[in-house]
């Protein structure tokens, strides 16, 4: 058998979702009639490991298109939509993935597609590349390319590189500005908030709402959260983005003394162990937790559960702890809540995440850089910006040949 999905029979729903992503993700369809021409990817085996939904499935067929042959297992235990897995595997698309997978299941899936023989790998977190590096370096000759998707990913990718175990070249998609500028930003901003609605339908307006981190992610989430009429605290690490959450208008602290003020708290900062047990204890009666983090490892539940057990499921997502005759509610087992309550980012964000993978891919297989991290050229965020902005239906100016003379440049000042 080519797939281990939940149940083949939700094919029919998972076609009807990927078909409403397909008409909102209009570059994305653009960079597939391309691919549908060129072929690129003409005897190409990719293999993912990207969280399994709607969108993804719009990113693999425009591969397919291209002339890859794809395999495809999550990223995250609890991501997954299983209809859209199903959809998949019914058009033939090897897929191995569904929600709630255990973590031997996981790491099985993710060998998996390490099976399928890969010549290009595309992560998000990390796992396969590291999987491949660590367990199955006999498939090393076999990779010549390897995507990633998100910031935590890098890190360990760069980690990597510096003890000089890389052994092939990846692209860092996440630092394209049509990547962490809008996916990480407006599209956590916003998928964030619909998770942990669904999760809770809690009232935002009159809340203080704590934000960890004042990354990419974290700006979205706090920005918007704000629009909803909350009152929004960032925790940060960095002088610069505490500066500039200060001057955002946020109020800036430690989670020490966050804590206890918070009434919902959202950790976005790809770090371990930024809220204890100790500032559990702090919170007050009714205090919601969640992570959109890429790892579930932000909120330190190994220690919040020994002392306080497993909690108790009062509805999907939503586990709630007796922390010395307080209620405190964590959703999502500490796991990006986005993608395990709701549905990930809207498609139209998630075109432009996507194009770069797709176009990423290309211009790795013509350039062939070398093993390491390698950021891709700014033309091609310039091409991401222009396909989106002709599918808003936007024009904008271009420079006259005495503006590009003056700005290139020095002897004309006052
Ligand atoms: N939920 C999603 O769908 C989604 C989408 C994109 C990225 N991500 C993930 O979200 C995380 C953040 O991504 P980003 O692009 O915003 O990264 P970023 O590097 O731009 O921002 C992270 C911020 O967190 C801060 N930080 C680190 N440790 C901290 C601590 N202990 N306390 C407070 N602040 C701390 C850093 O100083 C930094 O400003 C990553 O794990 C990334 O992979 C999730």
């Amino acid at each position: 058998m080519k797939y281990a999905v939940k149940d083949i029979n939700l094919a029919p729903q998972g076609r009807n979702n990927i078909a409403l992503a397909e008409a909102d993700m209009q570059a994305l369809m653009e960079v597939r009639k391309e691919f549908e021409k060129t072929r690129p990817f003409k005897g190409e085996r990719i293999g993912m490991a990207l969280h399994v939904t709607k969108e993804t499935a719009v990113l693999v067929r425009t591969f397919i298109a291209g002339g890859a042959e794809v395999a495809i297992t999550g990223c995250n235990p609890i991501s997954t939509q299983d209809d859209v897995a199903a959809a998949l595997a019914a058009e033939g698309v090897s897929v191995y993935a569904h929600k709630g997978e255990t973590q031997k299941e996981y790491y099985e899936f993710l060998n998996k597609i390490l099976d399928f023989k890969p010549t290009i790998t595309i992560d998000d977190g990390c796992d396969l590349v590291t999987e491949l590096h660590t367990k199955r370096k006999e498939l090393l000759g076999t990779v010549k390319l390897g995507m990633e998707e998100t910031t935590t990913g890098i890190i360990r990718l760069h980690a990597m590189q510096k003890e000089g175990v890389l052994q092939c070249p990846v692209i860092a998609v996440n630092d394209n500005l049509t990547k962490h500028l809008m996916d990480n930003y407006y599209g956590t901003g916003q998928s964030t908030l619909d998770g942990i609605l669904r999760a809770t339908n809690t009232m935002l307006a009159g809340k203080t709402i704590v934000v960890a981190g004042y990354g990419s992610c974290g700006k979205g989430v706090a920005l918007r959260a704000k629009g909803m009429g909350a009152k929004v605290i960032v925790t940060e690490v960095n002088p610069f983005r505490a500066l500039q959450a200060h001057m955002d208008g946020c109020q800036v602290m430690k989670m020490d003394q966050a804590a206890s003020l918070g009434d919902l708290f959202i950790t976005v900062t790809g770090d371990i162990h930024v809220i204890t047990r100790a500032h559990a204890e702090k919170m007050k009666d009714n205090a919601i937790i969640c992570n959109s983090g890429h790892f579930d490892v932000e909120i330190d539940l190994k220690s919040i559960r020994a002392a306080y057990g497993e909690g108790k499921e009062l509805r999907p997502f939503l586990k709630q702890f007796n922390i010395n005759g307080k209620k405190i509610n964590i959703l999502a087992d500490g796991r990006l809540v986005n993608l395990a309550s709701a549905e990930g980012h809207p498609s139209m964000v998630m075109s432009l995440s996507f194009c770069g993978q797709a176009l990423g891919a290309q211009w790795g297989l013509q350039n062939k850089p070398k093993p390491g991290v390698h950021v891709l050229p700014p033309e091609i965020d310039e091409k991401i910006s222009r396909l989106q902005l002709k599918a808003f239906g936007v024009e904008m100016d271009a420079l006259t040949p005495e503006q590009q003379k003056y700005l290139t440049s020095w002897q004309e000042g006052t």
